[in-house]
């Protein structure tokens, strides 16, 4: 049917889950006609908002435009569209930022309620009725499996050669008879390559011909050069000293341009024979892969610009057979990152001297985008880097604060801090250790004596574990919200 009768099968305060992660493989046409429907009940003086829950972020044609029409009433995992940013931000969307991988297993166990319809993107239907997934798994999986009704949307733009890349897992069972995820190399596969969905739930099926969203990124500036930099010799060195085996480890790599410039940074590294374990494979890992820096990847979905898109689609037989699309519980699963001991590294807002990282919040209160997967891997990595150039706002303002306006990471998660300055390994110190070495590497020399005058000046208080001047560490941020800058 059209997808604007298929949108009539959505009621007024519906929860829906949406297929889309990362600006790819969300549903094109339906949350649109969804859009247009909620605008004319408005303008009928009928309220209308549903709440939408999907993979991660999607794309303007669905974040963007139910939040243009104030159709979302809440929104959970993730998101970084700028009007959905607006509304929430404005107090009119309640957000609920969840860790990407707890978000199937709260739905399971019911913590979030009830899943109305699910709206999917696939590349196509068997005879049998499976569906081929298309370029983000995400929770696809679960919202099939929970959802009272399904609609489907099958895109015949992305390459049906995709089909058979993914690797969908129906193992999991909720505690106690939850059982080990038989996964022991980054790739492996340990599931199935479509999805299951049962026919009588199926209310629609619309066909579309749309693109993703062409996630373009900066190219990498001097900082992000420098930062990468500073990441490859650290990796050098613990190889060296016997703490890193020579193959490396798999890694993942974070949201964002910097996270994006450090995987081209290792274009030019010494390492070869890489491995991704990452939940969305972007450029920088795409380009690694093409010129064979990087063996084989494992995410939750592709997410690319539109001229590695063309690359990807170009030689779709050979990235085939060195990329796996799996789920997000099981891309992001902690089990399987500590196990594989994943290097992670993920871009933050700011981190403070005793090692803390606020990864979301601007100046405490906005929400930037969300936590994404940056704690399901910084916690349970066997390195894990926290990245940022060490000013923003053209050097208003100071990426290393005395103390983080927010808290996403505490100090007992994060272990390398790394700013175009230099690098912190934290590993092994204590507070006080902690922040001399994040003044000393990473704070950039303009607002490095005024961080080391904070930290002498709160130790002089006496002999506590993590010196703090309560009232001065938050007037930083004040400062900055009343001045436009941090500085006095
Ligand atoms: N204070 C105030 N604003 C700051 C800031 C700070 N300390 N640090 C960054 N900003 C602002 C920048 O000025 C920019 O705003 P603008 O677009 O208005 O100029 C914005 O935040 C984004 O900064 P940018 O340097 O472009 O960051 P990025 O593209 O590298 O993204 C994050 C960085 C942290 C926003 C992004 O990585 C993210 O959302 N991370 C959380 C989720 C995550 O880690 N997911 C990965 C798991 S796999």
């Amino acid at each position: 049917m059209s997808a604007a009768e298929a949108a009539t099968l959505i009621p007024a305060g519906a929860t829906v889950g949406m297929s889309g992660f990362t600006g790819s493989g969300h549903p094109k046409a339906v949350p649109q006609a969804l859009a247009a429907r909620i605008e004319a009940e408005h303008a009928a003086g009928r309220p209308f908002k549903v709440n939408v829950w999907t993979g991660a972020s999607t794309a303007p044609e669905l974040d963007g435009a139910l939040a243009k029409v104030g159709g979302i009433a809440q929104r959970l995992p993730f998101q970084s569209d700028p009007l959905c940013r607006e509304r929430i931000n404005a107090g009119e969307i309640d957000y609920v930022d969840i860790h990407l991988s707890h978000v199937a297993q709260q739905a399971w166990f019911g913590f979030l309620g009830p899943l109305d319809v699910a709206v999917v993107e696939v590349l196509g239907v068997l005879p049998d009725g499976r569906l081929i997934p298309s370029a983000a798994v995400g929770n696809n999986k679960t919202w099939l499996d929970i959802a009272e009704r399904v609609i489907l949307e099958v895109n015949s733009l992305p390459p049906i050669e995709m089909e058979g890349m993914h690797d969908i897992y129906y193992g999991t069972a909720i505690p106690p008879r939850r059982q080990p995820i038989h996964l022991t190399q980054a790739t492996e596969r340990i599931g199935e390559p479509y999805f299951r969905v049962d026919p009588d739930k199926v209310i629609a099926v619309v066909e579309t011909h749309a693109p993703d969203r062409d996630t373009a990124f900066a190219r990498p500036d001097a900082d992000s050069q420098r930062i990468a930099a500073h990441i490859i010799d650290f990796l050098e060195h613990e190889v060296k000293k016997g703490r890193l085996p020579s193959g490396m480890l798999p890694l993942q790599s974070g949201v964002g341009n910097v996270a994006n410039a450090v995987l081209s940074g290792l274009l030019d590294g010494p390492f070869e024979e890489l491995v991704g374990f990452s939940e969305v494979l972007q450029d920088g890992m795409l380009e690694l892969i093409h010129r064979g820096k990087m063996r084989a990847a494992s995410a939750t979905a592709i997410s690319l610009s539109a001229p590695a898109l063309r690359e990807f689609t170009d030689n779709l037989a050979f990235y085939r057979e060195r990329i796996v699309l799996r789920s997000q519980q099981i891309s992001n699963h902690p089990e399987l990152v500590r196990r594989l001991g994943v290097i992670a590294m993920n871009a933050m807002i700011e981190a403070d001297i005793y090692g803390n990282v606020n990864s979301t919040h601007l100046m405490g209160s906005a929400m930037m985008n969300g936590i994404g997967g940056s704690g399901d891997f910084a916690r349970n990595g066997y390195l894990s880097f926290f990245v940022t150039p060490s000013t923003a706002k053209g050097g208003a303002v100071s990426c290393i604060v005395p103390m983080v306006s927010h808290v996403d990471h505490t100090e007992h998660d994060t272990q390398i801090i790394v700013t175009e300055q230099g690098l912190a390994d934290l590993r092994g110190l204590s507070p006080r250790q902690r922040a001399q070495r994040i003044i000393d590497r990473c704070a950039h020399p303009h607002w490095r004596p005024l961080l080391q005058d904070y930290f002498d000046r709160a130790r002089q208080r006496g002999a506590q574990h993590t010196p703090h001047l309560l009232a001065e560490a938050l007037a930083w941020h004040q400062r900055y919200l009343e001045t436009g800058s941090m500085r006095l």
